[in-house]
């Protein structure tokens, strides 16, 4: 093991995700200083070698490298309060979802504390943190993500470094949480249908892969359209995507199953209708929902 990957770090934050991440650390031999609110939840990393630290400055002042996994920026905020004069000198990472304004906002604190802020989105259930499918995207600092960057391949080895802006690791991770929590609601929505029609969800889901598997390509389509400006409806157009989905909100209103989401989806595509992209691709909806016609 090189010198670098035995750098100490002190993980502020023990809930699952935080818990996962000081087991990650421990389990690549990083010497591991850990504080949490309620304390107990230090309990079982210490029984792994983890040091416990009595409050969040404390766990700080003893390693050149803290990484932070809170519920929320208003926890990042009470649990720091008392650090920030403990923080100069030393490196920032914080994995606690948060907004792109919020993330600024923190790495302007942190700077006038003296830390190279780092921001970071954890793209993984805690699970999957040590794993080659967690993908960690951080921004920021870029000198204090190449020093934390030996410590953090023990969370995973894809991480990925977007640049110098602090919210921008954030921006990412809002959008792809999007695309993650309405596909998992397609798939709620989905279930919900087929066991109205008497099929078991699990008869259902062998056929998801098939389905999701087209993803990806549509969303590379979808981008290359948004940032060419030029929609042509090749595969689909929205009229006639439009008909399939009325379709299926027929289904589903007749089984009394909420038809909330898909009201809200169906007045997107009214609205690009109305405003004459009824021959366009599906596409063109991206605009129409951030407002133009
Ligand atoms: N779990 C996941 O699958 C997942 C995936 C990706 C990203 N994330 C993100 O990772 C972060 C942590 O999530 P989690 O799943 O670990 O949540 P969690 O299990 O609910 O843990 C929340 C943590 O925040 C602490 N906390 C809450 N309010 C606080 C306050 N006012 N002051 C100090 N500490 C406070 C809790 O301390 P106590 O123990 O004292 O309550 C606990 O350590 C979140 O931002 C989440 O969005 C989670």
């Amino acid at each position: 093991m090189s010198g670098e990957a035995r750098t100490p770090v002190a993980v502020l934050g023990l809930g699952l995700m935080g818990s996962a991440i000081a087991r990650a650390f421990l389990a690549a031999g990083h010497p591991t200083v850990v504080w949490n609110r309620t304390g107990a939840k230090a309990d079982a990393l210490v029984e792994l070698d983890a040091t416990r630290a009595a409050s969040a400055a404390a766990a700080i002042e003893n390693a050149p490298l803290a990484v932070v996994s809170l519920l929320d920026d208003d926890a990042v905020g009470a649990a720091l309060r008392e650090a920030g004069p403990r923080l100069r000198g030393r490196v920032l990472v914080n994995l606690t979802s948060s907004t792109p304004e919020q993330s600024r906002r923190r790495a302007e604190w942190a700077g006038r504390h003296g830390a190279e802020y780092v921001d970071g989105a954890v793209m993984a259930v805690p699970q999957g943190l040590g794993t080659p499918d967690a993908l960690l995207l951080y921004s920021g600092s870029e000198s204090g993500y190449r020093t934390a960057e030996p410590v953090l391949r023990a969370l995973t080895e894809q991480g990925t470094y977007l640049g110098a802006d602090h919210g921008r690791a954030a921006a990412f991770d809002a959008a792809l949480v999007s695309v993650f929590w309405l596909s998992l609601f397609g798939v709620s929505l989905g279930i919900a249908l087929a066991e109205a029609e008497g099929v078991k969800g699990s008869e259902l889901v062998r056929f998801t892969p098939a389905v999701v598997g087209l993803l990806p390509d549509m969303a590379a389509h979808t981008a290359a359209q948004v940032e060419a400006g030029h929609y042509p409806g090749h595969d689909t157009s929205i009229s006639s995507a439009y008909t399939a989905f009325a379709t299926l909100r027929e289904v589903v209103a007749r089984h009394g199953i909420d038809t909330g989401v898909l009201d809200a989806t169906g007045e997107v595509f009214r609205r690009a209708l109305a405003a004459g992209h009824g021959a366009d691709g599906l596409a063109r909806l991206v605009p129409t929902l951030a407002g133009s016609r």
